[in-house]
């Protein structure tokens, strides 16, 4: 799955959350509803242990499938690790890599992203990588470098055809399952300077086609005002992408403000 940014991209991370009943019920919703959303691009993340549920479900539909997370080792003695090639044969077109809550419970670091979004390009998976400063980091004026920083380190060494199969995520650490969402100002702010970062490092024509997400309290009321901003591709959505209902509007909402903002 390629992505351009005229469409919409909406990801749908369930983190550590569905049984595989809940899993095929709203996998085969969202499935059913992307007929009529074919403007948009949707993934789906669920646990590793509902990827082959999900897969199933998602047969024949436009929806794509993302793994987690992953470890950069292609195979070999390493329990509880799944690898890019382990994904890509479940099914999975996607991976997330760097998410925040990764980056806090499970001692990611920028190193450790660099090798995984190695690893996933080369197993021909699109690495979906989050960046995003924490609420003290905000406070204390310090956004950008923090930013500049995880891209600086992550993206360390990629040459511009890999740096151009990545998606990036913007994901403020206070926005995450807060309810706290960042103002479309301040979204905008922090993705134009990505999108600067970009262009410093790999040029304009690559910077201009890069995809970022936004992702944080993202619900259905805060969606069309974010997509209406220049730099806003699409959304990585938590909580409010466990319910079908939910998760549906937020794509139709991301369609529609896409729309107002050309
Ligand atoms: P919430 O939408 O629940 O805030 O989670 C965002 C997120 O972490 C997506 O990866």
């Amino acid at each position: 799955m390629t992505h351009d940014r005229s469409r919409p991209l909406l990801a749908g991370n369930w983190k550590m959350h569905q049984t595989l009943a809940e899993a095929r019920a709203l996998a085969s919703a969202v499935a059913a509803a992307s007929r009529e959303l074919a403007g948009a691009d949707i993934i789906l993340a669920p646990p590793f242990t509902a990827l082959a549920e999900v897969r199933r479900a998602l047969a024949g539909s436009p929806v794509g499938l993302a793994g987690q997370n992953l470890f950069w080792e292609e195979k070999g003695a390493f329990t509880g690790e799944v690898s890019a090639p382990l994904l890509k044969d479940a099914g999975c077109s996607h991976v997330i890599i760097g998410h925040s809550e990764r980056r806090q419970h499970f001692g990611e670091t920028d190193a450790s992203v660099r090798k995984k979004i190695k690893s996933a390009l080369q197993a021909g998976l699109v690495p979906i990588v989050c960046v995003g400063e924490s609420l003290g980091e905000r406070e204390a004026g310090r956004t950008m470098d923090v930013i500049a920083g995880q891209l600086e380190g992550g993206l360390d060494g990629l040459d511009a055809d890999e740096a151009g199969r990545i998606v990036l995520a913007y994901e403020p650490v206070w926005a995450i399952g807060t309810g706290r969402t960042a103002s479309p100002d301040q979204a905008e702010e922090v993705h134009g300077f990505i999108r600067g970062r970009l262009e410093e490092s790999y040029g304009g024509e690559l910077s201009s086609c890069a995809i970022i997400l936004y992702g944080g309290s993202v619900k259905a009321a805060n969606t069309c005002s974010l997509f209406k901003e220049k730099d806003i591709d699409g959304a990585l959505v938590g909580g409010a992408s466990l319910e079908p209902g939910s998760f549906i509007e937020i794509v139709r909402e991301a369609i529609k403000g896409r729309k107002e903002r050309q």
